[in-house]
């Protein structure tokens, strides 16, 4: 087990601890900003594997069999997925793993944040857990930021192959040494103490993410598929492409559309290109419905009046 300041710090020592360089990392996209770059920190070279919203942004095992190579070192996988919020169920989960099973050269890293952000009873599955057999090669990550809502305690932590765990020790007491003992004793009270606002939790984020899908899908050019986790919409802007927008500026791209949202709305939204996946924009939903109702609204207005 590894315990780090956050669960940012546990990938980039795991990635640090075992890329040597040309190392391969597959990274489906759309991927959480931080994973390629994490990669290219360590000396290793991400490698990028597509998903569409056809397949709910989630990795098809043909992709992964085309993405892997004999210099592949990891997978990231990350469900439910921050920016699309999309998870695996078990059975893609057991196909993925099939693959995986074909080349053991390659090991799994999987971020597991947003597990208890699962919506419409949908079931929580890891990949060790549906193929114990990936076990020797899988480190499982979690940590205390997105369901305890304790981001700044810094704490995240890994359970894994113990000559894993060590090199990732190593890495992190030449760094940042320690997560601080005040921060670990509250993650402990978090995770041992009372669980029964998690689900609650959900249902709330459940709500919200309705609330959100149903007025984006509304806006004129707008397509916005349904996540089934985490808290975040990844809605295509497909349809805004090539048209003007109320500044008399060309929409070329999904930065161009949400600049001009901005500058016309005032309403901050992340584009797809920062998640390797054009032409999409990724909204939070992590605020109260009146915010959300507000900036929907908004998103509504401008997409009305662009030509
Ligand atoms: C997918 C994913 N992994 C890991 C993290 C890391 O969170 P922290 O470093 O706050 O524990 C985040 C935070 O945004 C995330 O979205």
């Amino acid at each position: 087990m590894n315990v780090s300041p956050g669960g940012k710090p546990v990938i980039f020592n795991t990635m640090m601890a075992t890329l040597n360089p040309g190392d391969e990392v597959v990274v489906p996209t759309p991927y959480w900003v931080s994973y390629p770059d994490m990669v290219l920190l360590a000396g290793g070279a991400p490698v990028f594997a597509p998903t569409t919203a056809d397949t709910g942004f989630k990795l098809r095992p043909a992709d992964l069999e085309k993405a892997i190579t004999p210099k592949t070192r990891w997978l990231i996988l990350n469900s439910p997925s921050n920016p699309s919020g999309a998870a695996y169920t078990k059975a893609e989960l057991r196909a993925l793993a099939d693959v995986l099973l074909r080349h053991p050269q390659v090991w799994i890293l999987t971020d597991d944040m947003y597990e208890h952000l699962l919506f419409d009873d949908m079931e929580f599955w890891t990949i060790a857990q549906v193929e114990p057999a990936l076990y020797d090669r899988t480190l499982t990550m979690n940590g205390v930021s997105k369901a305890y809502a304790m981001t700044g305690w810094r704490i995240g932590y890994a359970a894994g192959p113990e000559p894993l765990i060590k090199l990732m020790a190593k890495v992190m007491s030449q760094s940042t040494s320690n997560p601080s003992s005040i921060s670990q004793y509250a993650a402990v009270e978090a995770l041992n103490g009372p669980q029964d606002f998690i689900k609650p939790n959900a249902k709330l984020f459940q709500e919200r993410r309705d609330l959100v899908v149903s007025m984006l899908n509304q806006a004129s050019g707008l397509k916005c598929p349904t996540p089934e986790g985490a808290f975040y919409v990844y809605p295509s802007c497909e349809g805004l492409i090539g048209k003007t927008a109320p500044s008399g500026r060309v929409i070329g791209s999904d930065k161009d559309f949400a600049n001009e949202l901005l500058e016309a709305e005032g309403v901050a939204v992340v584009f797809g290109e920062a998640f390797g996946l054009s032409p999409f924009f990724r909204i939070s939903y992590a605020t109260s419905n009146t915010v959300l109702e507000d900036a929907c609204g908004r998103i509504q207005r401008f997409c009305g009046a662009v030509r």
